[in-house]
């Protein structure tokens, strides 16, 4: 049984240590693949592969088609719009995610962005802080939960939409919710973004919806960039002076943003949120067991896809 690790962008040593031991552990074999760049790369690694763990490595029903021997994807993480399910699923291979492994991380992450676009990217000059202020939490899922404790331990008054989530969970949590997306944004002057990139919330962020947050709104993307209508975005900041946009994914339009927006737009070079030895650890090794569990005992309890 031969496990393939293909990440691009790779996990830390230590989480591929801890891959390595496990899977060699289970008795099967470890093979590595990072930093690839070129798709041909993947395609050959992918070959002789029992089973893949990757990132956000894009995988497609070109490489489904070159892995003759595959059985399982288990994405390390939580969105899996990288990978082609109705594919995956034609030929029978499983596919998977490691849900909450990495999600204080990208939390974690979410907060210092706000940090920074309230201090004026650090530039110096006179900013504000975080207590006190409004955030909305724009879906509740494990990432929306941990923004929100870590919010509150700022000081900040907590708000989420999501209308796929138990209303016993926000009460819990201490959260207040609204049961229109409309009302969050025109209440909340920090709007943190947790939503997958699907069908339904592709260019969902637009400025009809911006346009409705207060003064000095501060939206900040940990999620996807396919949820922004960037277009829409571009218009509603060239309208709003006081609009910031701070992203760990970078737009399209990464350089049109930068050069119009100066001190109020933001962007990692490389996505970053789950960039922590925790979160590689927690979700590697989350998905070099949950690869074990599979072949051993038909454990199929993370599948995505029919
Ligand atoms: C996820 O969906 O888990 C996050 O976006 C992290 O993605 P990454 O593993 O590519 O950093």
């Amino acid at each position: 049984m031969k496990v393939l690790v293909a990440t691009d962008k790779p996990f830390a040593p230590v989480a591929v240590k801890g891959i390595r031991e496990v899977i060699e552990g289970a008795g099967f074999g470890f093979e590595l693949l990072e930093k690839y760049s070129e798709k041909n790369k993947l395609i050959k690694a992918v070959a002789k592969a029992d089973a893949v763990i990757i990132r956000s490595d894009i995988i497609d029903r070109q490489v489904l088609e070159a892995a003759a021997n595959l059985k399982i994807v288990v994405r390390a993480g939580a969105g899996y719009d990288n990978v082609d399910l109705e594919a995956a699923s034609e030929k029978g291979i499983c596919v998977m995610n490691t849900p909450g492994q990495n999600s204080n991380a990208v939390a974690e992450l979410a907060l210092g962005m706000m940090v920074y676009a309230m201090r004026n990217m650090f530039n110096g000059t006179s900013g504000a802080e975080l207590k006190g202020k409004v955030l909305g939490i724009h879906a509740y899922g494990n990432v929306g939960r941990c923004v929100a404790r870590i919010a509150k331990g700022f000081g900040m008054e907590v708000y989420a939409y999501d209308p796929y989530c138990r209303a016993d969970l926000f009460e819990n949590d201490g959260v207040k919710v609204f049961c229109r997306l409309e009302d969050l944004y025109e209440k909340c002057q920090i709007v943190s973004l947790h939503i997958p990139a699907t069908d339904e919330t592709r260019k969902c962020i637009n400025a009809e919806l911006l346009g409705r947050m207060p003064k000095n709104a501060i939206l900040v993307n940990t999620a996807r960039k396919e949820v922004i209508d960037e277009t829409s975005l571009m218009m509603l900041m060239e309208n709003r002076g006081d609009f910031k946009y701070i992203t760990d994914i970078m737009p399209a339009a990464d350089a049109k943003f930068a050069e119009k927006f100066p001190g109020r737009y933001f962007s990692t070079p490389k996505k970053m949120g789950a960039q922590t030895a925790e979160a590689n650890i927690n979700a590697g090794i989350a998905a070099a067991k949950q690869i074990v569990g599979f072949f051993k005992e038909d454990n199929q309890t993370f599948r995505v896809n029919p």
